[in-house]
Order: structure tokens, then C-alpha cells, then sequence
């Protein structure tokens, strides 16, 4: 990225014969400010010409690291500096000109941005001219969005589809030499008529499919989540805009996100002519539905812990207060998966454990510790599960669209930690398509703190963290190692299911479907009952 653009200055009054020297002084001043903070001068900004013209200094410049709207303040403030205290000459007005950005390669920006004039784009090169810059667009946010925004953009080129990172942490010991089956779940659960489709990515559990989903999260929440100190609370799953624009949802990941409308009026009356035609013809258009509604002021609940952070929003914490250790199982949350969804694996309404906390950078690393270790103990001892671990994009970036080179891992600093699970009925565990994400643990730095402004009384940084427990996911892996024999489970879970007595299953004249359905569900009501 370089950056160009011309500093022009009015000056208090204009400048003689007898300011000169003052004035060259002045301008070898500026450029080394311009290079001020850089170890490589190179990166920082320099003058390519200057004149003085009456009451008007006109400094080109051009930069790589530092940032133009950077550079043009900092002409100011040394020129104010020199010439103010040697030539007793004031600063009124700065103006930044014909201000561009070249980027390498060719990226896409839209001219409505604002600042934006126009654009030249070739394949090597993408160059944004900007509007003139007054000293108050200098100093203003968007600027510095827009501007950041191009940087992204730039690395987004750059570095393509390979800033995705995946690096194993850990795995299991081979643990079923011979799989002890290698059924796929989700057509057992769905032939045996234990789920039902509802619509594309939407399943109905029936009682005894709700059971053995809640098994696996019961048995979660009180092996992991409760031991470590979380304590429930109930998060709202519809959320108003401005909280994904904080999140950076709305940025990362809109494509995926399933939002909400509400009527434009509660008054039945005046939905009278729609209400009248759906009577009539028994149809019910989607696009004459649109017509009384809103705007979508709301999208569905997509990473289930942005209530956390709304709720601390604003708020000033002390120390008595932190570490704040929550978890909220209360309702499912939504990804459109267009042409990904498979069963109960990738749906587009799913249940989850989310558990989330807030306390000072080493509080919520060594909750995440605290928790890692009692995950792996869940997979490896309590679930008795072939698992591995590894350290990946964080999804936090992932899903606010913004990029960065993710250099080697240090895993006390931000990032993301996923789980996941063998599934032989895919195939070997060579295949990395084998293998079910089920899960995931993140520490977020100040990620959202920051937007959200979550602050401490006594200016501590706050940094938070949430992990995600994917219910349908771990039961689809679960019963994959294990199959549906409960001989064949670990003990807790042969124990919860001697407790706690399973439903009667669904069976009517036409339903399961298909003869195999039936019999599948006889053999899976065989193995509970045993
Ligand atoms: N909120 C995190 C995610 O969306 C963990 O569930 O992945
Ligand atoms: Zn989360």
C-alpha cells in the first residue's frame, strides 16, 4: 500500500524573503517527522516537493506505512511547532489533495464510499483517489475505517483463501482399531423416525431424540460447565442490527445469516386484502407478505454469546466483580448453509451450549485452560471418545470478514481452539473430511470489549472468551464411534440412561416410512430397554 496526496497550508500571514532560512529549517523538520516511530525510514512518509506560494505552504508527500490522514497531521503539528515558535507565523487552515491509495493487485471498492472520487483498477494495480480533506475529515473515524477497510482489502488479495489456519494441538490415541460401527447416525435417526425434516436444514426431535441430545449436553454441563463455576443464564435469540454491527456479524458473515422482520402495524384491519386473497386462493405469496412488513430490523441468534457482551456493554466492572463465568443452553441459533447442510451435522437451525466469561487478560486465559482441560477429559475419559484439537482462525475474524496473516501460534493469546471428532462412517482419519468440528473454546482479547465498551473502574484491560458445545454435533459423533448399543457407551452415560427412563418412541400406521425404519427403530428400542 503507498500512499500520495498534497498538504496544503494557510498560513497567518504570508512568508518573506526573511522567513526563508526559517522555513527550510521547517520542511527538514516535517520530513523527519514523517519517519518518526519507523525502524526503516522507508516505511514512513516523505516530501517529494514543496513551494511556498503568499499565505500557502503546498507539501507533497507520499508514504507506505504511515497512514496519509497520519501523515498530513503530522505536517501541521511540526510546522505549527517550528514556525509558531521561531517566526511567530499561526496555522489556519490544512487541506489534503489529490489524496490516493495505491494498492497492489486488484481489489473492489465501491465509489458511493464516502471519501471515495473515483477509482483506477488494472489487474497489478488498484488506485483510489480520495475527495479533498479538510482538517475535520482528517480527524474523523470513517476515514480511518475506510482507510483500514483498503488495508484489509489489500491483505485479503494478498494472502487469498490462505488465511485460513489449522494447526493440531493434540489428538487422541487410537481408541477402535476395528470401529465399533461405522453407521451414519443421521439416516438411522432419520429412518427410525426418531427426527423428522421440517423444512431444508430444520429437523422436529421427537421425544426420544430430544433424550439423547440432552444426554450428551446433561452430562456436558455437569461434568465440565458446572464444576469450573458457570452458572446459567437465559440470552434473548433475535437481535436488533446495531448488535452485529458491534460484533462485526453483519460484516463477516451476512450470507449466512437468517434475519427477522416485524409488521408494519399491529392493526389486523389493515392487513385486510391480504388476509382476504390468503382466505380466498389458500396461498399465501411470500412477496405480497413482504409487502407489510418492516425492513429487517433483527437477525437470528448466530454466534449465541453477543448478549453477553451487550449486557457489560457501557457498564463499568471493578474487581469484585470479574471473573464473570456464564453459559446460556436456552434456544437454538441459526446459519443458513445453502448447499452445505447434511443431516443433523450441518443444519440451519441448531441447538448449542454457549459458554462465555469476562475478567482480566489472565483470568480469562486460565479459564480457557480450565476448561480445555475438562473438555479433553469429556472427549477422552468421560465420553471415551477418539478427539483431537487444533488451533485454527479464530472465528471471531473469520466472522467479522476482517483478515490477518496468522503468524505461529501462542496459545495464551487471542485465537481459536476447535474440537473435533472422528466419524468412520466417512471414511479414515487420514481424510480430514472424516473428522466433525463439534466444538469450539476462544479467547477474544478485547475484541469485543472494546466496541461494546466494556471497561474496568480502574482502567484494567478486559478481555472475554465463549466456547461453543454443538449439541446436535456431538450426539451425530458420539453415537458414530459408539453406535446406539448403550452396551458399547461409556458408564455415565449407561447410567443416565438407567435414571433416567427413555420416552416411548413415535409409531404410527405410516410412520417410520420404509420397513428398514421400522426395523431400525425396533433394534434401537431393544438397546434402550435392555
Ligand atoms: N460463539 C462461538 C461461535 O459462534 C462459539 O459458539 O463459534
Ligand atoms: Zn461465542
Amino acid at each position: 500500500m503507498r500512499f500520495r496526496g498534497i498538504v496544503k497550508i494557510e498560513l497567518s500571514r504570508s512568508l518573506g524573503q526573511d522567513d526563508l532560512k526559517v522555513l527550510e529549517e521547517a520542511i527538514g523538520e516535517v520530513s523527519q517527522s514523517l519517519v518518526k516511530g519507523f525502524r526503516d525510514p522507508e516505511d514512513g512518509g516523505r516530501i517529494l516537493n514543496w513551494r511556498s506560494e503568499d499565505k500557502f505552504l503546498v507539501i507533497e508527500i507520499e508514504s507506505r506505512r504511515l497512514r496519509i490522514d497520519e501523515a498530513a497531521m503530522r505536517v501541521k503539528n511540526s510546522l505549527e511547532e517550528s514556525l509558531g515558535s521561531r517566526r511567530r507565523i499561526g496555522i489556519r487552515d490544512i487541506e489534503l489533495e489529490k489524496a490516493l491509495v495505491e494498492i497492489d493487485g486488484e481489489i473492489r471498492i465501491s465509489t458511493k464510499l464516502p471519501f471515495v472520487k473515483s477509482i483506477d483498477a488494472s489487474s497489478e494495480r488498484t488506485t483510489i483517489h480520495l475527495d479533498t480533506l479538510g482538517e475535520k475529515d482528517l480527524k474523523k473515524p470513517i476515514l480511518l475505517r475506510l482507510l483500514r477497510l483498503l488495508s484489509e482489502k489489500e491483505l485479503k488479495a494478498r494472502w487469498g483463501g490462505k488465511t485460513e489456519h489449522w494447526q493440531l494441538i493434540k489428538e487422541s490415541r487410537i481408541k477402535f482399531a476395528t470401529p465399533l460401527t461405522k453407521e451414519d447416525p443421521n439416516k438411522v435417526l432419520e429412518e427410525a423416525g426418531l427426527v423428522k425434516r421440517f423444512s431444508i436444514g430444520q429437523w422436529l426431535y421427537t421425544p426420544l431424540a430430544t433424550y439423547l441430545m440432552n444426554m450428551v449436553r446433561e452430562v456436558f454441563i455437569k461434568e465440565v460447565v458446572v464444576p469450573l463455576g458457570f452458572t446459567e443464564a437465559i440470552f434473548p435469540k433475535i437481535y436488533p442490527l446495531e448488535v452485529g454491527l458491534k460484533t462485526g456479524h453483519l460484516r463477516g458473515t451476512i450470507n449466512s445469516m437468517v434475519f427477522a422482520s416485524l409488521p408494519k402495524t399491529y392493526n389486523i384491519e389493515e392487513f385486510e386484502e391480504l388476509t382476504d386473497y390468503m382466505y380466498v386462493v389458500n396461498e399465501a405469496p411470500p412477496e405480497e407478505v413482504a409487502k407489510y412488513l418492516r425492513y429487517p430490523d433483527y437477525f437470528l441468534c448466530y454466534a449465541q454469546c453477543e448478549p453477553f457482551y451487550w449486557f457489560f456493554g457501557g457498564e463499568l466492572v471493578d474487581d469484585s466483580s470479574i471473573p464473570v463465568k456464564w453459559f446460556d443452553r436456552s434456544g437454538p441459533s441459526f446459519r443458513w448453509e445453502s448447499g452445505g447442510i447434511y443431516g443433523l451435522e450441518r443444519v440451519i437451525e441448531f441447538h448449542r451450549v454457549e459458554v462465555v466469561w469476562l475478567g482480566k487478560p489472565e483470568q480469562v486465559v486460565q479459564i480457557r485452560n480450565e476448561l480445555l482441560k475438562a473438555y479433553e477429559k469429556f472427549m477422552d475419559e468421560v465420553l471415551d471418545l477418539e478427539w483431537r484439537e487444533a488451533w485454527v482462525t479464530p472465528w471471531y475474524y473469520e466472522q467479522s470478514g476482517a483478515v490477518e496473516k496468522v503468524e505461529e501460534f501462542d496459545i495464551d493469546r487471542p485465537g481459536t481452539i476447535d474440537f473435533e471428532l472422528w466419524l468412520p462412517y466417512r471414511g479414515s482419519r487420514e481424510d480430514r473430511k472424516s473428522w466433525l468440528e463439534v466444538g469450539n473454546i476462544s479467547i477474544h482479547g478485547t475484541k469485543f470489549t472494546e466496541p461494546f465498551r466494556i471497561r474496568h473502574n480502574k482502567g484494567v484491560t478486559l478481555w472475554t472468551g465463549c466456547s461453543g458445545f454443538g449439541s446436535q454435533r456431538w450426539l451425530v459423533a458420539f453415537l458414530a464411534q459408539r453406535g446406539f448399543d448403550p452396551e458399547k457407551w461409556p458408564p455415565v452415560l449407561r447410567e443416565y440412561l438407567s435414571r433416567n427412563p427413555p420416552p416411548e418412541p413415535v409409531a404410527m400406521v405410516t410412520y417410520p416410512k420404509t420397513r428398514t425404519g421400522r426395523d431400525e427403530l425396533d433394534r434401537l428400542i431393544k438397546f434402550l430397554r435392555k
